[in-house]
């Protein structure tokens, strides 16, 4: 088989082999669940070999979504054993009204990519044609009024009045967990006597301890897991209690560019009032994402929200703006220039010519430790998708090439040390395989 054959074969063996039947884990041990970010960019993988089983992805995902919009960051498998916190610790049917009873969810949100999968789960179905383009057409109108009320949910319940920005009430929330981007907000954060004691199960399926979270972050966590369990996981009480809040640019700017695409979906349904209303949403957070960012870095800063205070922190966030799209040419130029440059994936010392989740020229970059340093390919095809989209093709397809050279290793690994290239965390990660699968599709 040539490269891209066997790298393909691969992947879409290993969204065959993480399926349940119903969701996909978003890992084979590391995270038996199913995870919302994970799930929408899986969908996008499962899109380029198999249909029918991208929309029961997203379908299964949304069936835990709550009454008031929320889409929670985890839908668990009750079959599934081996991650923690649990359903038993989450507890959202008994502390919220509007939690489903079946399935069992987290309480708390993930990145808003979904419109995106949608966008291009249908892009995909349109030009294969026939009855399965029918069949996705007449699934993404069925799903279309949850992905609203999810956008609405994050515009009414999570919109920071004085910044515009989405607020997080967890760093889990962010995705990007133990960033730097969240050092300070979460030095502040007390955690409480009542935390109940945990063993942490997450250490037993990584070759090294040193590539997760600390102990120490690991309170934390926990503890705001709490607060939010005492708030009834509600965004109001939160906004009293909560002792991390933030204001997160690249949250922000993935609802705006999410925002854009559902509208567009809307159009296309003839609902000229929903369109509007979303494109309304999307200028707003688009608009928060650019006042924030900062003229001497030329990087999005995200805000404590507590503190009022700028987060002034060179990670792979700070490239909002390009995710955000509708850039001004300078400011965009400005910043492609950074991401391909020494700073970031070019550094002289990278194996890959990848972006890292945080710049080598930070005082907090560890190259091994999660999203303290580590490249990680689905943040790259998530670059890569904005950017073909922002009149930046060259940009994205170098970033493409010299992704698709370091998955030739076909270990689909959660993150890459960027110096090294080995692969690190969770192996056989899904969405790994999926940003493959995708990109290897638009080849074709
Ligand atoms: N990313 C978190 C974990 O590592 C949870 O969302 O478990």
């Amino acid at each position: 088989m040539t490269g891209s054959l066997s790298i393909a074969a691969r992947a879409a063996y290993i969204l065959r082999d993480n399926s349940t039947g119903l969701i996909t884990k978003a890992a084979p041990a590391l995270y038996p669940h199913q995870w919302s970010w994970d799930a929408a960019f899986n969908a996008i993988g499962l899109a380029a070999v198999d249909l029918p089983r991208a929309r029961l992805e997203l379908d299964s995902l949304f069936s835990g979504q709550w009454r008031n919009g929320l889409l929670p960051h985890i839908v668990f498998d009750p079959a599934a054993d081996g991650y923690w916190p649990g359903p038993a610790q989450w507890e959202c049917a008994t502390l919220s009204e509007e939690a489903p009873s079946a399935p069992a969810t987290s309480g708390i949100i993930d990145p808003p990519v979904h419109a995106i999968a949608v966008d291009r789960i249908l892009a995909v179905a349109r030009a294969a044609g026939g009855p399965e383009a029918e069949r996705t057409e007449a699934w993404a109108a069925h799903l279309y009024p949850k992905l609203l009320a999810w956008h609405r949910f994050l515009a009414r319940d999570r919109a920071d009045k004085q910044t515009g920005l989405i607020t997080l009430f967890h760093g889990w929330e962010s995705g990007t967990d133990n960033s730097p981007r969240w050092d300070a907000p979460y030095a502040a954060v007390e955690v409480g006597p009542s935390l109940p004691s945990y063993v942490r199960k997450d250490k037993a399926h990584v070759a090294n301890a040193g590539q997760r979270p600390t102990d120490r972050e690991y309170d934390r966590y926990l503890w705001l897991v709490e607060e939010a369990k005492r708030a009834s996981y509600d965004a109001g009480l939160l906004r009293q209690t909560g002792s991390f809040q933030v204001g997160d640019v690249l949250f922000t700017a993935i609802f705006a560019r999410a925002c854009d695409l559902l509208a567009k979906l809307a159009v296309h349904l003839r609902k000229a009032n929903d369109a509007a209303e979303l494109k309304d949403f999307a200028a707003e957070a688009r608009a928060a994402v650019f006042c924030h960012v900062d003229e001497a870095s030329g990087l999005a800063a995200d805000v404590d929200l507590r503190t009022e205070t700028w987060l002034r922190t060179e990670t792979i966030a700070g490239f909002a703006p390009l995710i955000a799209g509708g850039m001004p040419l300078e400011l965009r130029r400005r910043q492609v220039d950074m991401l391909l440059g020494q700073r970031w994936a070019g550094h002289p010392s990278f194996k890959y010519a990848l972006p890292p989740s945080t710049s080598p020229c930070s005082s907090a970059y560890n190259p091994a430790c999660y999203w303290r340093g580590p490249v990680w390919p689905v943040f790259t095809w998530l670059l890569t998708w904005a950017l073909s989209r922002s009149s930046e093709p060259g940009a994205a397809s170098a970033l493409r090439e010299a992704s698709l050279a370091q998955l030739a290793d076909e270990t689909f690994a959660e993150y890459y040390h960027p110096v090294t290239g080995e692969p690190l965390g969770s192996l056989h990660q899904s969405w790994t395989a999926a940003a493959a699968l995708d990109w290897l599709f638009d080849e074709a």
